[in-house]
């Protein structure tokens, strides 16, 4: 199983777009995929048309009663974990817990053989959360919009996984690319040698990937020859094929 996390100390930078789009593309290749949402915004549950069961925090955290936790979507092969404002103190009952830093990690374990991919929708930020996500993850991919601040806060994101006893892999792509843009085309010259994490896999700046959020299906499903869908098969092709070796 390998756990693949969507993450950002920065909001609204492309992660739960990118987490179903990967997520929708690892289930379409017929991979047992789940796609668990960290965010009490519940963006990407809201997408799959999830809502949150019955129970209680303390008892998700601890893996109680997981099956019914784990939620069929619309898409065969894809399973959601799914997250809401029920869920808006999810890190205060993990300071209560033993291990906080290492909760998702044990909550994951026990799904090792039930799923090949798992993909994690961040909430943006450091903290317990943060480390919760860089001890469970294999791979910490990071998107970001090009502009400076981006780069600053990908060099956060590196900085924080130094500091973890046994870092997750890192990369990098961008995303909301907009090659109009001056400060767009310019990014990778101006501050590719300053991340050497980035793919060069990039997301356009698109509107079929907008409008998604109105129609709630994924492009890569419901637009797949588009060129944003192909940037995500792109994308997750860079990101999952280095593990076929
Ligand atoms: N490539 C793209 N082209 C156009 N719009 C995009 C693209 N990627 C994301 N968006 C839009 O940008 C907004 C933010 O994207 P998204 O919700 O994926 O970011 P996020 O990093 O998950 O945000 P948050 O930190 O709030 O969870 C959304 O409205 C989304 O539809
Ligand atoms: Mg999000």
């Amino acid at each position: 199983m390998h756990v693949l996390a969507l993450y950002s100390v920065k909001g609204g930078v492309g992660k739960t777009t990118t987490a179903i789009n990967l997520a929708t593309l690892s289930a379409l290749q017929g991979r047992r995929t789940l796609l668990f949402d960290l965010d009490p915004q519940g963006a990407a549950t809201w997408m799959l048309d999830g809502s949150v069961p019955e129970g209680g925090v303390r008892r998700a955290l601890k893996g109680k009663d997981l099956d019914e936790r784990l939620i069929a979507t619309r898409y065969r092969d894809l399973m959601l974990w799914p997250n809401g404002p029920e869920f808006a103190n999810l890190v205060l009952e993990m300071v209560e817990m033993k291990h906080p830093g290492e909760r998702l990690a044990r909550l994951l374990e026990p799904l090792a053989g039930r799923f090949d991919h798992v993909v994690l929708d961040c909430p943006p930020g450091l903290g317990l959360m943060a480390d919760n996500i860089f001890a469970a993850a294999d791979e910490v991919l990071v998107p970001l919009i090009p502009v400076p601040l981006s780069l600053r806060a990908a060099l956060q994101v590196r900085e924080a996984l130094a500091a973890q006893r046994r870092p997750p892999r890192m990369h990098a792509f961008l995303s909301q690319v907009d090659r109009r843009r001056v400060l767009h085309r310019d990014f990778v010259d101006q501050y590719g040698g300053a991340l050497p994490e980035l793919l060069p896999e990039a997301i356009p700046a698109s509107s079929e990937i907008e409008r998604q959020t109105v129609s709630r299906v994924p492009v890569v499903y419901g637009q797949p020859r588009s060129e944003a869908a192909q940037a995500y098969y792109r994308l997750w092709r860079a990101v999952y094929l280095p593990l076929a070796d």
